[in-house]
């Protein structure tokens, strides 16, 4: 470590995080293919050196590599790695605001990851952490990665009475709760806002204001961040035309603790599934049943009566609602060590409750 990078650790300082993704990525030929390119190849203090010279006056930053990878690779230890990171940075007095740069693809499963395991923290310690992340390279002639990361700086370090404590994302001007954030578009700039529109950046929209405040009243507790080799081992099944009972029964005699259903429409699935399913929650797995529509609500018995146990996601996606369940599944075992009779649907349930709001600006 730089003795520069020393000297700013012992002062107030914005903590910038590096993990990787398409913003630290490499085109071997940018010119004529910007789009075929190695992920994870740049460490986030360069990332910061290239833009030195946009850095308002008086934000001291520092950089910490935690992985340098592909996201699509992203494992359920580095999440843990990372969860402990944050959490260290909001307890240390000189973190004033955190910034992550992540690879777009599983975005999704981190911002709400670190919602439901930080989220709580940072609004009471009264600390911004947002993620960011690049759709081009960064030595392509128009990389966003520079923007972004100049816009996730710049918010982390703005005045608090402007926006709360908390978990946000940022990506091509745009700002939303990470929790929110989804890439829904294979290339476009704000491909990982679409799912989500929320508001400008520097231009904090008050009626997207009241929707971060009704989560943040909502988010009454962190969950624990499970040890990197202790994660529940959750998968998520899409139902689709054709399924097949074996592509749920193949799982009733493994060590799987639970599934995630991508249904159909409002979260409905083959009637192929119902035997095996049902099966599924006699040995205790547990399920969620999700949409893979996209967008909008899957609902408790809704379309059809769900099988006893069986929870709703709420407007979770099933990425998402799969961290969910395995946040839930940890926090039971925990509950239990801890001589509480809580189930894991008792914590999805606070989980599934948290609103997604849709704002345009
Ligand atoms: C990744 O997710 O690491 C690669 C894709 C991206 O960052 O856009």
């Amino acid at each position: 470590m730089s003795s520069i990078q020393t000297k700013a650790e012992n002062n107030p300082h914005i903590l910038v995080l590096g993990m990787g993704g398409t913003i630290a990525g490499i085109a071997s030929n940018p010119e004529d293919s910007p789009l075929k390119y190695e992920a994870g190849q740049i460490a986030v203090g360069s990332l910061l050196a290239h833009i030195r010279s946009a850095i308002p006056e008086g934000i001291a930053l520092v950089s910490h590599q935690v992985a340098n990878i592909n996201s699509r690779n992203l494992s359920e230890p580095l999440l843990s790695l990372l969860g402990e990171t944050v959490r260290q940075a909001l307890d240390n007095p000189m973190v004033k605001g955190v910034v992550l740069t992540h690879g777009t693809d599983t975005m999704e499963e981190t911002g709400v990851f670190l919602q439901l395991t930080c989220g709580r923290s940072a609004q009471d310690l009264g600390k911004r952490v947002i993620i960011t992340g690049a759709m081009l390279p960064s030595n392509a002639s128009k990389a966003d990665g520079p923007s972004n990361l100049l816009d996730a700086i710049r918010w982390a370090s703005t005045p608090l009475e402007n926006c709360p404590g908390g978990i946000y994302a940022v990506m091509d001007g745009r700002g939303c709760l990470a929790m929110d954030l989804a890439k829904r578009h294979a290339t476009d700039l704000n491909a990982p806002i679409q799912a989500s529109p929320s508001s400008s950046v520097g231009l904090i929209n008050p009626s997207w204001l009241s929707g971060v405040k009704a989560v943040e009243a909502a988010w009454l507790e962190d969950l624990p961040i499970p040890a990197g080799n202790e994660w529940p081992w959750v998968e998520i099944l899409t139902s689709h035309a054709g399924a097949r009972a074996e592509t749920v029964s193949h799982w009733l005699d493994t060590r799987v603790q639970g599934l995630v259903i991508a249904g159909s429409g409002m979260g409905g699935f083959h009637d192929e599934w119902a035997k095996p399913l049902a099966g599924a929650t006699k040995r205790g797995i547990a399920l969620v049943r999700t949409t893979r529509t996209g967008a909008g609500t899957t609902k408790q018995d809704i379309p059809e009566m769900d099988l006893a146990g069986c929870m709703a996601s709420g407007t979770l996606s099933a990425p998402r609602a799969r961290i969910a369940l395995q946040l839930a599944l940890n926090a039971e075992k925990q509950a239990k060590l801890a001589g509480k009779s809580l189930t894991w649907q008792d914590f999805f349930a606070r989980i599934a409750l948290l609103p997604e709001f849709r704002v345009r600006v």
